[in-house]
């Protein structure tokens, strides 16, 4: 077998991804490094990226990452366009988004390997709250918006449950909901007269997106994993 298929099949990363860490050098074969993603490899082998050892079982990890505009949030997108994985290549296990982002949206999203732990905190029963900032059109916005927003506006899928929503600027609005439906803040911010001109999320669930400059990630602490989990 192919040496980035066996890293793929071992759970190391994507294939693609794996290619990508072999051609940098990272990986080595009975400890000389290999540059060849195409090597054959019988599996007899001690293949090792950035001198650890594949084979042990992966971790659970979580990754905050700041989505710049553009970038959509699959793990892969047909287009050809980046995605939120390829934006944290170190990464040493198979990386699944926690929910999604529009491709224009901007702000935190979640990765993790831990295909429960996405599930969990994407399911509308646990309601986990996400709060958005939403610079809108037709400035300013009034009380009246705002009150329509937390009490639920009518989408054409149904009205939206009680969210959270304050004005804080004339041009901005924050608002945090316990949904996901589909491009639901800027549908809900249109459809009480001010559509979305740039959107962003600021947190979800206890996490917040504090410094994290557009394309930047780290890594969550076990502690704050924890806090993620017990919502
Ligand atoms: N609501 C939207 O309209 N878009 C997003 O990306 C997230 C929430």
């Amino acid at each position: 077998m192919r040496l980035a298929k066996n890293l793929a099949h071992s759970g190391v990363a994507s294939r693609r991804a794996a290619e990508t860490m072999i051609a940098a050098g990272r990986v080595t074969i009975d400890g000389a490094t290999v540059t060849d993603p195409a090597r054959d490899v019988t599996g007899a082998e001690t293949i090792a990226v950035d001198g650890e050892p594949v084979g042990a079982a992966p971790r659970r990890v979580v990754y905050a990452l700041h989505k710049p505009a553009g970038v959509v949030s699959t793990a892969r997108d047909t287009h050809g366009r980046p995605t939120v994985v390829d934006l944290v290549p170190e990464a040493r296990t198979r990386l699944y988004p926690v929910g999604r982002l529009d491709a224009d949206t901007t702000g935190l999203i979640l990765l993790t390997n831990d295909g429960a732990l996405a599930d969990h905190l994407t399911h509308p029963r646990y309601e986990v709250p996400k709060t958005y900032r939403a610079k809108v059109a037709n400035p300013p916005v009034g009380e009246r918006a705002v009150q329509r927003l937390r009490d639920g506006v009518a989408l054409d899928d149904g009205p939206t449950a009680p969210a959270r929503a304050r004005r804080v600027r004339p041009d901005v609005i924050e608002l945090t909901i316990r949904e996901g439906r589909k491009r639901q803040v800027r549908r809900m911010c249109e459809a009480v007269g001010h559509p979305v001109v740039s959107l962003e999320r600021i947190a979800f669930g206890p996490l917040r997106l504090g410094g994290l400059g557009p394309g930047e990630h780290r890594q969550l602490t076990p502690a704050e994993i924890e806090r993620l989990r017990r919502g």
